[in-house]
């Protein structure tokens, strides 16, 4: 490893890069012009698209090996996405720690010691369960689940790395992201979870109350966001929300995804069932940080990112 002089960012290694946010901050940096490093075990994730600008490096966070990955390659900038699911981390704690805190060490690390610039994906997770009104970043983190607990010490690690190394860091919060690239589970994002049930019949599950509020933005925004910051200097050192800011009840999510899929969202029967340790009620984005600080304005309503996922899943499935 040899220590970078210059500050121009023209290459940028991306974690998580065959994942839903991950692949569209590939594709939007690819469309800038950068090369890109995508780093992923492909063990949630399956976008996998070649070029002259990317190379990729089939690699697991938690090992010794994404180091030598990251060494053969020396990005200008590194952003974070790779993760285990949270709605799998309760019932996989160890999988969780080693992917989430161990992994995200290693990557940290890594960036300390090389002088490269990281981007954190942290979650609107490390809220929990807050009054109700736009979440700013100043709000005491109530993490309640092992993935939010993991998101916050990552957040932590970064914060002592920058004063031991010198490490710029930018934490984004991001809110829940929706697009075409999860796979149909009933564990992975609110809307692939309404959409996932609703393919399969006029049957719904909501683990939790129907009133529970949420912050959905659609994944071109989400990497908007995250490239922007990226190359944003002043967002060095600072935690940012990235979410569309518009709140959105289970009940509303689940008739919107019906429209979606050409249902009709009055004959869907919807059982509501006891709520998941750390699912919080209310989680929307105070977002005024990030358009001061990343130029930030999502474009995309609820609707419209919807009949956008459509269209890519039936072009994938073509
Ligand atoms: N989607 C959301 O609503 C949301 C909300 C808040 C925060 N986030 C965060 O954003 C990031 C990206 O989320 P996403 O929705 O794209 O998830 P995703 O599951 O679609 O993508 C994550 C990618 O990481 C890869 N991965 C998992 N473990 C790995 C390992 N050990 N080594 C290498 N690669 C590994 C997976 O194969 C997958 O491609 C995550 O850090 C997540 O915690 C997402």
């Amino acid at each position: 490893m040899t220590k970078k002089m210059s500050p121009a960012i023209k290459s940028v290694a991306v974690t998580g890069a065959a994942g839903l946010i991950g692949s569209a901050v590939c594709r939007s940096l690819l469309a800038r012009g950068v090369k890109v490093i995508a780093i992923d075990n492909f063990s949630i994730g399956s976008w996998n698209q070649e070029g002259a600008d990317i190379t990729w490096e089939k690699s697991n966070i938690a090992h010794p090996e994404v180091r030598e990955a990251l060494d053969r390659h020396l990005p200008d900038a590194v952003v974070h996405c790779a993760a285990h699911p949270g709605g799998k981390s309760n019932d996989e704690p160890i999988e969780d720690v080693e992917v989430n805190a161990l992994g995200s060490m290693r990557i940290f690390q890594w960036c300390a010691e090389s002088k490269t610039p990281v981007v954190f994906l942290s979650s609107s997770a490390v809220y929990g369960d807050q009054p109700q009104g736009p979440i700013n970043e100043s709000a005491e983190a109530h993490p309640g689940k092992i993935y939010a607990i993991c998101k916050i010490a990552c957040e932590r690690f970064l914060k002592t790395l920058g004063e031991h190394y010198g490490l710029k860091w930018t934490v984004l919060r991001v809110f829940a992201t929706y697009g075409a690239g999860h796979k149909p589970s009933t564990f992975q994002g609110v809307v692939n979870v309404m959409l996932t049930q609703l393919m399969q019949g006029e049957r719904v599950v909501s683990k939790g109350l129907l009133s529970r509020e949420r912050d959905l933005i659609y994944v071109n925004d989400t990497a908007e966001a995250i490239v922007s910051a990226v190359f944003t200097d002043k967002a060095r050192g600072r935690i940012i929300n990235v979410g569309s800011g518009v709140a959105s009840d289970i009940s509303s999510i689940i008739g919107a995804c019906a429209k979606a899929l050409g249902k009709n969202p009055d004959a869907i029967k919807i059982v509501e069932e006891p709520g998941l340790v750390g699912d919080p009620l209310y989680s929307v984005a105070d977002i005024t940080l990030a358009r001061e600080l990343l130029n930030f304005k999502p474009k995309f309503t609820l609707e419209q990112g919807l009949s956008e996922l459509m269209q890519r899943r039936s072009q994938a499935a073509a």
